[in-house]
């Protein structure tokens, strides 16, 4: 059972349906796709706009350990007003926009979790709350309770003129930190505009060289590395001896190893896996803790209304395609 509101809800939706774990490019758009019933504890979300973000490519090419098997509907993030509730939903209702993570986002409608999903903030439109609940927790998770950043140190934030970079080096910046940013050349003066102190190539540069030249050979305190391939072994070697964390979350730039030789006898650092749907999961009260400090971000105005590049939903294709190659800055969302 559940409870809708005057507007009607149709049986079928357009949607993206990924077809194979070959890539985006076996997204396609789907117009028959049954419209999802929401369970006990969900709520229903005519969706308003869908976020984008690179788990949408690993699930495509299937490296998201654990991810959807295909056919599927894609997408993780999306916002929306709330359109039917399920058995046992309180405090949320018809009507109300909300932000949340589920499955199915790239679509009409899509359910979400009533206990996960968060409030657009009163002002905003729906679309300037993405990344409330993807990219800006994972940010301040890593440099907060993962990172242990504080006033005074260096941090090196990669993908830095990203959905989540962006993020990293405003909260970064605000918590007092020294920013070494990472990004491909024509991306810099966006990512200095944030705040970032240094900016160096993530192309070109010998990036382990360059932050220990500008550390004084110390390297960083602490290294957002969500890049992966060679670029991981170049983030241990940027931070500082004994003391420095880095952590992972991402592998846009592919797979690649650390042995234990390494961490004895040539990186002495502390290596920290991040994922931030575990930490969900696994440690609510750490989650709370980030999401009511990011609270506090937005209240203080360190974080604000985001202005994402918008697609149509038929496009969702070529967006995904634009975030592999590197070609976007910011934020990406698609308009159903
Ligand atoms: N673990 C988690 O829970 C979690 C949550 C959110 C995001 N993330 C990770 O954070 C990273 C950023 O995600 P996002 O959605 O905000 O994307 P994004 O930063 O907007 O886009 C990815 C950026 O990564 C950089 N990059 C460097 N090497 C790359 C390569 N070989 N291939 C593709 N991109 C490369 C590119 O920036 P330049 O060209 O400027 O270098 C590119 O624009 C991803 O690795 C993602 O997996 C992890």
């Amino acid at each position: 059972m559940h409870r809708v509101t005057a507007t009607s809800i149709p049986a079928t939706m357009r949607a993206l349906q990924q077809t194979s774990l070959n890539g985006p490019q076996d997204l396609r758009l789907i117009t028959d796709a049954p419209v999802p019933t929401p369970g006990p504890g969900e709520v229903l979300i005519r969706v308003t706009a869908a976020g984008v973000n690179y788990c949408d490519i690993y699930q495509a090419g299937g490296t998201f350990g654990g991810g959807p098997q295909p056919p599927y509907l894609a997408g993780i993030e999306g916002v929306g007003e709330v359109t039917a509730i399920g058995e046992g939903v309180t405090g949320l209702e018809p009507g109300s926009h909300v932000i949340g993570v589920g499955y199915g986002a790239f679509a009409e409608y899509m359910v979400l979790s009533a206990a996960g999903a968060v409030p657009v903030p009163a002002g905003w439109a729906d679309e300037q709350a993405l990344g409330l609940v993807v990219n800006w927790p994972t940010a301040l998770a890593a440099l907060r309770p993962l990172g242990g950043v504080t006033a005074g140190q260096t941090v090196l934030i990669h993908a830095a003129a990203g959905g989540t970079g962006q993020a990293a080096v405003k909260m970064a910046k605000h918590y007092g930190a020294t920013v070494i940013a990472t990004a491909s050349p024509g991306k810099h003066e966006v990512v200095r505009a944030l705040g970032a102190d240094h900016v160096i190539d993530s192309r070109g540069t010998d990036i382990a060289s360059e932050v220990l030249r500008l550390t004084g050979g110390a390297g960083a305190d602490l290294v957002l590395e969500s890049v992966g391939g060679a670029t991981l072994d170049a983030s241990l070697a940027a931070a500082k001896r004994v003391t420095g964390r880095v952590v992972v979350s991402g592998l846009a730039g592919g797979e690649a190893a650390i042995t234990n030789w390494e961490l004895v006898f040539k990186h002495q650092i502390h290596v920290i896996g991040l994922n931030i749907g575990t930490l969900t999961q696994f440690a609510p009260q750490i989650f709370g803790e980030v999401m009511g400090e990011l609270s506090g971000l937005l209240a203080a105005g360190v974080l604000g209304p985001a202005h994402p590049t918008v697609y149509d939903l038929a496009n969702g294709p070529k967006a995904l395609a634009e975030l592999e190659a590197r070609a976007t800055v910011g934020k990406l969302a698609l308009l159903p």
